[in-house]
């Protein structure tokens, strides 16, 4: 005869995903999400603050609460990124609770389901002594490139270590290095304390990240020597699942016009959902694309350059120099977009999603980040991978023509193009394995076991 404890059937499980509320991280924390629900099986709750939410009808299956941020809609791209980051961690936590204490209330003793957990990004650190208080696990999904946790980390070090003057730039102190990533420095150094618990260690259970392991090898070795949880490179997570992420509407029209081009003489141009620009440099952008007589796909995000709705800064001959060379959307299906035949170079912010896309489908970029970890990506995709170009002169109409024809023709290109097919190799390749194990044998395996153990 069987046993009361041999008969017993786990209960279903859920997790709470609060995703900070840009595109470059609610993309990689609603593709986990679909991840755990579609293969692992889980049910999912998303903690989405009610500013830049994405539409629950794309998730049928996932419960959506809200948190009340306090931010307003109008502020889509952000004049001062790090105060509202910091803002959204305390505005967000009574709702968080309150959210939570509901979820908890209708899991009584006899419930039919059980909270495995939240994951929370990285930024969105609030969550992890909320989970905490309620006796709940918690797990940070990070949303960089491993190196960038070094990078910050190495910044806020030097400023506490009181580098005044610096070493060998006497008389130089800390806060006289040109260093543009912000004006406040003590914000930024709050954020990133917090975000990388660089004062006390963390309560979460373990570390999710959306980066290949054997792409950032030695410097995973270092955060993990470190670390005093496990961490789970999990990435690419675009390449593992798909979802439809996208915050804003995305315009098909131009895989249509991308269909009457030549195989790889477009440049697609894109810096992500929270870059911008001023009208000068959208100017000498224009000009840059125009001269260099390559066709183009180009996103302008509606409010990405200052003073604009849209585009009624483009310089006056532009539209006529161009003719039917360039096609200008809103918003674009990137990833289709960078899947296409006709596409042959990405010029890019170097956001990290971005940069792993492109990887992923072979196609070599012109680097122009704008700040904080995109400065550390485009350093690493010209200089370490060698599959981009770094504009490093900020952008002027004559260096970007040059760096344009340098990515798309001649000798230079085709080698950048052969070493970017080999990332793609190896990206298909892998995901290939993790795929034809059922994902088991992988971190998502471990993770998903982590989730299920009590
Ligand atoms: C931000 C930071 O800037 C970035 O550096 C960090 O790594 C994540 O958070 P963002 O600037 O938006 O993200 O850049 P990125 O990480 O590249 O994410 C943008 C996402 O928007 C990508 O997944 C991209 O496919 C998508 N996108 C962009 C579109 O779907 N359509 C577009 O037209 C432009």
């Amino acid at each position: 005869m069987e046993t009361a404890k041999q008969t017993e059937i786990p209960k279903p499980r859920r997790i709470v995903l609060v995703p900070c509320p840009y595109q470059g991280h609610i993309t990689p924390m609603l593709q986990l999400a679909s991840f755990l629900h579609s293969v692992a099986g889980f049910s999912i709750t998303i903690a989405h603050t009610r500013f830049n939410s994405p539409n629950p009808s794309n998730f049928p299956h996932f419960q959506f609460v809200y948190l009340d941020d306090g931010i307003p809609e109008k502020e889509a791209i952000p004049t001062d990124l790090i105060a509202v980051l910091l803002e959204l961690n305390v505005n967000c936590r009574d709702s968080f609770k309150a959210e939570m204490r509901k979820l908890m209330a209708v899991e009584p003793e006899d419930s039919s389901e059980v909270i495995a957990g939240v994951i929370h990004d990285e930024i969105m650190f609030f969550c992890e002594e909320i989970a905490s208080d309620l006796k709940l696990r918690s797990f940070i999904l990070r949303t960089t490139a491993a190196v960038t946790s070094l990078a910050r980390m190495a910044l806020v070090s030097l400023n506490d270590e009181g580098m005044d003057p610096i070493p060998k730039l006497h008389p130089l102190r800390f806060k006289d290095l040109p260093i543009s990533l912000t004006t406040d420095f003590t914000g930024y150094s709050k954020l990133m304390k917090k975000t990388y618990n660089m004062e006390t260690p963390t309560t979460a259970k373990a570390i999710i990240w959306n980066t290949m392991e054997w792409l950032e090898d030695s410097i995973m070795a270092k955060i993990e020597n470190k670390s005093t949880v496990p961490i789970f490179p999990i990435g690419p997570l675009h390449r593992i699942v798909s979802a439809q992420t996208s915050v804003l509407k995305e315009d098909f029209d131009c895989l249509s016009w991308l269909d009457e081009q030549a195989d790889n003489v477009v440049i697609y141009v894109a810096i992500g959902s929270i870059a911008s620009y001023n009208e000068k440099a959208f100017g000498e952008m224009a000009w840059g694309l125009a001269n260099s007589q390559q066709p183009f796909l180009w996103v302008v995000q509606p409010g990405a350059i200052h003073g604009s709705e849209w585009i009624e800064a483009l310089p006056k001959d532009f539209l006529e120099a161009i003719g039917g060379r360039g096609y200008i959307v809103k918003w674009a299906p990137q990833k289709q977009v960078l899947a296409h035949r006709a596409v042959g170079g990405f010029w890019s912010h170097c956001g990290w999603n971005s940069s792993m896309e492109s990887l992923s489908e072979g196609v070599p970029m012109l680097c122009s980040p704008c700040f904080g970890d995109q400065k550390v990506n485009a350093r690493y995709l010209s200089y370490v991978w060698r599959v981009g170009i770094q504009l490093e002169n900020g952008l002027e109409r004559e260096e970007i023509e040059k760096g344009i024809r340098r990515l798309m023709v001649g000798e230079e290109s085709k080698e950048m193009r052969e070493r970017t097919k080999d990332f793609k190799e190896k990206i298909e390749a892998y995901v290939l394995k993790v795929k034809d194990q059922c994902y088991s044998h992988t971190y998502l395996a471990e993770l998903v076991s982590l989730l299920k153990s009590s």
